[in-house]
């Protein structure tokens, strides 16, 4: 898929996932969130930059360990993720927290390094996850650290299939390096290569729990990724679709729902050089 296309599919797909997000994912990424919290010990007064923020599941968290002397610039591609933050931050009363539109591939190197840079569940969509991470390292001040977590080896993640379901459908992949930086050493071989050193990775085994067909088939087709393809389909293509995600999940049906297995990987890092 040409980049440009790409960046388009997740700014637009992402964009409808907004208002449903926290409902089907809260709490199925709580594991990776709170590892690469836990990873990156974020501290009073430093500065953090949180890429592909989302709605913020990370970014609170790491604003309240900075406290109102440090700062956290949040930034994403999609419009809607990027106006929930900076409202919440508002509710809050968080002003050190920051919004901003703009893609990990757009990640500058600032006038301030940050001490910490943070990518939860980000780095699988963007176009060139290499150039991302080389942005990160240049963003940090010598001895920053950098935690990021993605999804693992496509054969540990039971719902795998949405994407030949969907990509059968449209003209071009919707989402062709996903599963490129879970699998074997990938991650650690991608921070070493962008100039990370101490490098710790952890696999995480996770179940995806839905509580009914209609949970399972929303978490998988109404924000994200595919969001953008599926909301072109017809109502007999959803159906369509729907079934054969239900069928390739079919394994892990569990009473009225479902407890499909998945695995995140989280990897930190330290910008070594002086
Ligand atoms: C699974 S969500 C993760 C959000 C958040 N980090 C979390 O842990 O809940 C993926 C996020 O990546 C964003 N995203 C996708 N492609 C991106 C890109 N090229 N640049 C910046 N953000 C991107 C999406 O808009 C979405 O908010």
């Amino acid at each position: 898929m040409d980049a440009r296309l790409q960046l388009r599919v997740q700014r637009y797909g992402w964009d409808r996932a907004a208002a449903v997000y926290q409902h089907y994912w809260e709490r199925q990424l709580a594991p990776a969130q709170q590892r690469l919290l836990a990873l990156a010990d974020i501290q009073r007064g430093e500065r953090v930059l949180d890429v592909a923020c989302g709605t913020g599941l990370v970014t609170f968290p790491a604003a309240d360990a900075v406290g109102p002397t440090g700062f956290v610039l949040a930034m994403d591609i999609s419009d809607e993720m990027v106006k929930v933050v900076t409202l919440e931050a508002e509710r809050r009363g968080l002003p050190q927290v920051r919004a901003e539109r703009l893609a990990a591939e757009e990640t500058a190197t600032p006038d301030k390094p940050f001490d910490v840079a943070l990518c939860a569940l980000g780095l699988m969509y963007v176009t060139d996850p290499m150039a991302v991470l080389r942005a990160m390292h240049a963003a940090l001040r010598p001895g920053g650290r950098c935690v990021v977590a993605v999804w693992g080896a496509r054969a540990r993640c039971g719902w795998a299939e949405i994407f030949p379901i969907v990509d059968r459908r449209v003209r071009s992949e919707v989402c062709p390096l996903f599963f490129q930086l879970g699998g074997g050493d990938a991650l650690r071989i991608s921070m070493q290569q962008a100039g990370f050193g101490d490098i710790q990775v952890d696999r995480i085994a996770a179940t995806l729990d839905y509580d009914s067909p209609e949970d399972a088939c929303g978490a998988a087709f109404a924000g994200g990724p595919v969001a953008l393809a599926y909301s072109r389909f017809d109502d007999a293509t959803k159906d369509e679709v729907h079934r054969e995600y239900l069928d390739s999940i079919a394994e892990w049906k569990h009473g009225d729902g479902y407890r499909v297995p998945g695995e995140f990987v989280v990897a930190s890092g330290v910008r070594s050089d002086t």
